[in-house]
């Protein structure tokens, strides 16, 4: 059982721990591919001076050389390359497509008896690499192969962990057939093969839909392992699809060739007057020095380069993944390669497949790339809570302000906010129309709402997708009367269907809005009309129904005017994070949630032989999850209950529901406030 724990996720990427006998490594990881014999770099030295964790090295090699075969079966892989961190072995697939071998070169079974026998941390089966050339026909029954060498595999591994290949060329179908019925098998990693023939001929956008079908069926809580796929370029798009581990036999195979790998792509050492890097080597010397110097030298210092660039690459990566701003990275690389871009979009019209593992309530902001911010699922999933939880749909007037998506909305809007919260949400509802869709006042301060960062002239694909989302919230709502106060901002032109077709009066001076208001209303309770659309917009309906129960009180800060928390007879229920416009509730928060009958996705079920645990404030365990909704995201304010619903605590979910059942490592929930504490 792989030993796998996910401490961080952005769209499908997971910063992760993973453990191997011969120590644990951080993921997303590079391995170096190293040759038994003749590494000009040993194993050593790529993680003294590179900072990898991790290499792989080819058991087939080895088997087929007397000398390592000896020696690597009587003292160890480990001896054999001098090394005692983890290795990864690979099969000898790739050689045997690669060279042609005959069918009875290398035994399926015998290959992964050896590689346990030499003590590989993580094996690979013997899978069928189909040539991407082939009709379909062939590569259904190279899928069918390897699944049966994967069968016959299976239980021969030992104490070795298992990497069980995914194949199926560029058919998505075969694909999602290959990695479902791997997944039900008892595997540790999943590789992704038979990629390296569109990795040389710029096919990433192929890349990017296997990378997707078959994440699709592959278990959560298994690494997965994009295989061949060694040019920095591609890291951040590939993490952010889901994979976890990498290997590079590009550091080597490019340097032969006098070429450079940098994040944004490839270079021709002959082709530089100037060295575009700060590695090492290139801080050292001048383009001419490394031209100049002997073919063997210069070949051993570019493959340093190499090396050094892929290293931080996925140092960045990693980074990235903390920070909640993968999707810019992998957007920036994009624009290195018009074939990388492509893949960007073939990516970015799939991102509803990333909605579900985003996890909610990241605090970073979103940085307009290009076109494809519009579709992140930060965004998306804004757009369609308000579509189905936005609870103030019947208005009398329903009045939008066009906007520039310069926050905060109170300095753009002050004059309209401030007669809004006189009135009430029956007469009058403000919507603010912004680059990112309709924000409803209520929500202002909700992420991505506020955060959103787009340059004030729009590009067409946003300028439509403007217009859509703003039909769409229309469309679920009912009014009377609908105005649109333009500011003469480039959103504008999205919105003018609101005049054409749905009869919308257009106002252009703030203080003839206010004129056009409906009349003011006596009761003071703007404050509980944005509680009730933060509590329905964070866990539905029936948790709005929260903000009419008596003794509640709203209190504001002092210095910036906004909710700061929620208090019913002098207790806090519920707390705003500043930088996410999201409450947190206490315990106490929590029980009030589960007396208006909160909905079990934000149930968590923990063993009750550890409630104590959780009780006294320790965090929830995946291991201990007995039950945990698939609808529940990453990110979501969470109870946890144990069997026998008693609530123990309130916390942040760190991974999904779906994660919380499967994987045995690693925290569920980060306990804020618990039954004692
Ligand atoms: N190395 C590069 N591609 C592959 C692949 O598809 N399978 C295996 N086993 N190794 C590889
Ligand atoms: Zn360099």
């Amino acid at each position: 059982m792989a030993d796998f724990e996910i401490r961080a996720k952005d769209g499908l990427a997971r910063l992760g721990r993973f453990t191997t006998k011969h120590g644990t490594v951080k993921t997303p990881l590079l391995m170096p591919v190293v040759h038994p014999g003749k590494s000009a770099i040993s194993p050593r030295m790529l993680v003294d001076e590179f900072g990898f964790q991790m290499v792989i090295t080819n058991s087939y090699i080895i088997k087929s050389h007397e000398r390592f075969r000896n020696k690597a079966l009587s003292e160890g892989v480990h001896a054999l390359l001098d090394f005692d961190g983890p290795i990864m072995t690979d099969s000898g697939t790739f050689q045997m497509y690669f060279h042609g071998l005959a069918e009875e070169e290398i035994n399926p079974v015998e290959i992964v008896e050896f590689q346990r026998d030499i003590g590989s941390d993580i094996g690979t089966i013997l899978d069928v690499f189909s040539d991407p050339t082939v009709r379909k026909s062939k590569v259904e029954e190279d899928v069918q192969k390897s699944l049966e060498r994967a069968k016959i595999s299976i239980g021969r591994q030992g104490e070795m962990l298992l990497a069980g290949t995914v194949q199926g060329g560029m058919y998505t179908d075969l694909r999602e057939k290959a990695a479902k019925a791997l997944g039900a098998m008892e595997f540790d990693v999943h590789p992704i093969g038979g990629v390296v023939p569109f990795m040389e001929r710029y096919r990433y956008a192929d890349i990017v839909k296997i990378i997707l079908a078959s994440k699709k069926h592959l278990p959560p809580e298994r690494p997965v392992h994009l295989f061949g796929c060694g040019h920095p370029m591609l890291f951040a798009q590939a993490t952010l699809l889901g994979c976890d581990f990498f290997d590079s036999a590009s550091y080597a195979k490019f340097a032969e060739s006098g070429r450079m790998l940098l994040p944004t792509g490839t270079v021709h050492l002959d082709e530089l007057t100037e060295l575009p890097c700060d590695c090492p080597i290139c801080s050292s010397m001048t383009a001419d020095e490394l031209k100049n110097e002997g073919k063997d030298e210069r070949e051993l210092k570019l493959m340093k380069h190499n090396l050094y660039v892929s290293s931080s690459e996925m140092r960045r990566v990693r980074q990235a993944i903390v920070e909640g701003n993968l999707f810019e990275l992998a957007a920036y690389r994009a624009r290195g390669h018009p074939t990388l871009y492509q893949a960007l979009q073939v990516m970015s019209e799939e991102y509803q497949q990333l909605e579900y593992d985003d996890p909610i309530g990241k605090t970073s902001a979103i940085f307009y790339t290009g076109p494809e911010t519009t579709k992140r699922p930060e965004i998306t999933r804004f757009h369609s809570r308000v579509l189905s939880r936005y609870p103030y749909t019947h208005t009398n007037t329903i009045l939008i302000v066009s906007d520039s998506g310069l926050r905060p909305f109170f300095d753009t809007s002050e004059i309209i906010i401030k007669e809004v919260r006189k009135r009430q949400a029956r007469d009058i509802v403000l919507l603010f129309a912004t680059p990112m869709g309709v924000v409803p006042w209520e929500l202002e301060h909700v992420h991505p709402a506020q955060q959103c960062l787009f340059p004030e002239k729009l590009d067409s694909e946003t300028l439509s997708m403007v217009s859509e989302r703003t039909k769409a919230v229309l469309e679920s709502m009912k009014y009377q009367r609908g105005i649109l106060f333009k500011r003469d901002v480039s959103i504008d032109v999205a919105l003018n269907f609101l005049v054409d077709e749905y009869s919308f009066d257009t106002i252009l001076v703030a203080s003839e809005v206010v004129n056009q208001l409906p009349p003011l209303s006596n009761e003071d309770s703007w404050t509980k009309r944005k509680l009730r659309a933060l509590l329905t917009y964070q866990w539905g309906s029936r948790a709005g129904n929260i903000a009419s129960l008596d003794n509640l009180e709203v209190v504001l800060s002092k210095s910036t005017g906004k909710i700061r928390h929620c208090k019913k007879d002098d207790e806090i229920l519920f707390t705003v994070v500043p930088t996410t416009g999201l409450l947190t509730p206490t315990y106490q928060g929590g029980v009030e949630l589960l007396g208006v009958g909160l909905e079990d996705t934000y149930k968590v079920i923990i063993d009750t032989d550890v409630s104590e645990f959780v009780a006294s404030g320790k965090s929830a365990l995946a291991k201990f999850v007995k039950t945990a909704s698939t609808g529940l995201r990453a990110g979501e304010e969470v109870l946890v209950l144990d069997e026998e619903q008693q609530l123990l605590g309130v916390g942040r979910a760190q991974i999904n529901g779906r994660e919380m059942t499967r994987f045995k490592r690693g925290v569920a929930v980060q306990i804020r406030h618990s039954r004692q504490r």
